[in-house]
């Protein structure tokens, strides 16, 4: 069943994402896989890296799959969907919502309201992942 909330959020998202993909082309251009690396190797900022095994890095988590050679199983824009909130592809997940406030709990009071990548930094991921395999 979908809570009234639920599809709220799920509504706020789709605006979110519509928004993103409209930025997406100018920021897609201007994406860069170098701040990309940098951004998911940052354990503060993204944390990406505390959950899964990265392309160029010798060491990852293993709390999610391995993203090596994810451009081989994934396109550009899956990525973007499910790093902006992974629960569109599983509800229970345990890997944050990157790009959407919605629902969430705890939340530091300084953090309140944004996201936690900006729309850049999301096609900086992207652009790195997506890159030939190295
Ligand atoms: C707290 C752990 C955690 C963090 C932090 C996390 N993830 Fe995940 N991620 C997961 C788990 C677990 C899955 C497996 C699917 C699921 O359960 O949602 C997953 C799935 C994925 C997938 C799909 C992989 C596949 O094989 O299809 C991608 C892509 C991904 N994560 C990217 C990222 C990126 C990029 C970041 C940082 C911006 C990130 N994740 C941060 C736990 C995490």
């Amino acid at each position: 069943m979908i809570t009234r909330a639920a599809s709220f959020g799920a509504l706020a998202l789709a605006a979110a994402l519509a928004a993103a993909s409209a930025q997406a082309q100018t920021l897609a251009l201007s994406a860069s896989a170098e701040r990309g690396r940098a951004l998911l190797a940052n354990r503060v900022e993204s944390g990406c890296i505390l959950c899964h095994a990265l392309p160029g890095f010798a060491q990852g988590g293993e709390l999610g799959p391995s993203l090596v050679a994810i451009a081989q199983r994934s396109s550009a824009q899956e990525l973007r969907r499910r790093i902006a909130d992974a629960r569109l592809f599983n509800p229970e997940t345990i890997m944050p919502p990157y790009l959407s406030t919605e629902e969430l709990q705890a939340v530091a009071p300084a953090y309140r309201g944004r996201t936690a990548l900006s729309p850049q930094g999301l096609e900086d991921i992207v652009a790195y992942l997506m890159a030939p395999a190295r």
